[in-house]
């Protein structure tokens, strides 16, 4: 039974001081999102402002919309995915007055009743991870773009399909891809994801990784960590990927490059990190070891084709919490997380200290488009500043202890000075 306010429908309003405490752990991990909410409380920076969210509910993901609130912005909050509501946290956020629709374990009914929710107050702007909030704005509740400054988007794979949109020109408002800071792509995707994921997969199977064939699908920025990490645990790393540039980078880095059709023979453990579909599909669990343990991590759940394992397994059956054994041809195949983001479904998602740097780019796009105003910003997919992820990484570096030099007047006139060469 979900409890039920006003403004909030979550698992259990009960688990908030749960909740609480996992948030104030977050909280004493984010000291960039932290300062920016003790500088624009005082300011009230986002008055007026009325923040739809479409994106993980996680404890630092509370972080954000308490920084949001305590800056002025009223916000509504639904999870991105179906099974990655913290239910703690999301009663922590429903009693601490936030409304918020979310809980653990909804289907895709559930999910966009929770986002039809937080549009009910007709927002001013919209933040996405995976973009799902954002077209329903433009596939079903057409009218409320006129009324919205902008959005922001989380994700690489949002990024791309907000961009497709504007390519085609259907994109109603202007949105930020806070993914393409470098401060978050070049450390969320990465190191982010790279950890989370490992976790996810520890926390279902507890299997040693040591010693295994650990298959990457895709080495962008997301399976480049997951690689980087398989390979510290002592895991054998194969990659499989489309691109040439990318492929030739898993080489040099060390890792076994080779097609999946090859790759499924061999692989112990096998993580799809690509953005693309049916990545493994009907042949490829045909193929595999008995005992091969098989998970994703990109953001939408089809880089696994389950109805095509789901069709050609005599039994299936839970063996533990988000792992499920497929029987295939006498041969056991698991599947973590029902093949959605292993690393939310199955673990808490990326740690604290990343997600610092990843909603503080998420706080500086919104307070852009905010501080404009309508029309601030022409239709299209924007980029933050790169002076703020300087400004951002510099700050996280501060917390850290650590300080770095700074250029002379004469290095940097060097730095533009075409005059002199050898
Ligand atoms: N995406 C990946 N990890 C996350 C986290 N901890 N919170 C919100 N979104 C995430």
């Amino acid at each position: 039974m979900a409890s039920e306010g006003k403004n909030y429908k979550v698992a259990d309003i009960g688990l908030a001081d749960q909740g609480r405490m996992k948030i104030e752990w977050a909280e004493s991990r984010m000291p960039v999102l932290m300062a920016l909410r003790e500088e624009h409380a005082k300011k009230q920076s986002f008055k007026g402002a009325r923040i739809a969210g479409c994106l993980h509910v996680t404890k630092e993901t509370a972080v954000l919309v308490r920084t949001l609130r305590a800056a002025g912005a009223e916000v509504s909050w639904s999870g991105c995915n179906p099974l990655s509501t913290n239910d703690e946290v999301a009663a922590f956020l429903a009693a601490d007055g936030a409304s918020v629709y979310a809980w653990h374990g909804q289907n895709v009914e559930e999910f966009y009743w929770c986002i039809d929710r937080t549009l009910d107050f007709k927002p001013t702007l919209t933040l996405d991870d995976g973009a799902d909030l954002i077209f329903t704005v433009h596939n079903r509740h057409k009218e409320l773009a006129k009324t919205i400054i902008g959005g922001t988007e989380e994700t690489t794979t949002g990024v791309h399909r907000l961009r497709a949109m504007a390519a085609d020109g259907k994109l109603m408002y202007p949105v930020f891809a806070v993914n393409d800071s470098e401060t978050k792509w070049d450390f969320d995707n990465v190191y982010g994801t790279g950890q989370s994921s490992l976790d996810g997969i520890l926390r279902a199977t507890s299997v040693l990784v040591a010693g295994k064939t650990f298959v990457v699908a895709g080495y962008g920025h997301c399976g480049r960590g997951c690689a980087m990490r398989a390979k510290g645990l002592g895991a054998n790393v194969v990659v499989t990927e489309v691109k040439p540039t990318a492929a030739l980078r898993a080489t040099l880095e060390g890792f076994r490059v080779m097609p999946m059709d090859e790759a499924a023979k061999i692989g112990d453990i096998f993580i799809t990190a690509t953005g693309m579909k049916d990545v493994l599909v009907k042949h490829h669990f045909e193929s595999m070891k008995d005992g091969a343990i098989v998970c994703n991590t990109g953001h939408y759940d089809c880089e696994i084709n389950l109805v095509q394992l789901g069709g050609i397994a005599q039994a299936k059956r839970t063996i533990r919490p988000n792992n499920e054994e497929y029987m295939v041809q006498g041969k056991r195949i698991y599947v973590l997380a029902q093949g959605r983001l292993v690393n939310l479904a199955a673990a808490e998602g990326h740690p604290s200290e990343v997600m610092d740097m990843s909603f503080a780019n998420q706080f500086n796009a919104l307070l852009a488009l905010h501080q404009k105003g309508p029309g601030g910003y022409p239709l299209g997919v924007h980029v933050l500043p790169a002076e703020l992820d300087q400004q951002i990484a510099m700050l996280k570096l501060k917390t850290q202890g650590v300080g770095i030099d700074t250029l002379t007047a004469e290095q940097i006139a060097y730095a533009t000075d075409y005059s002199a060469g050898t």
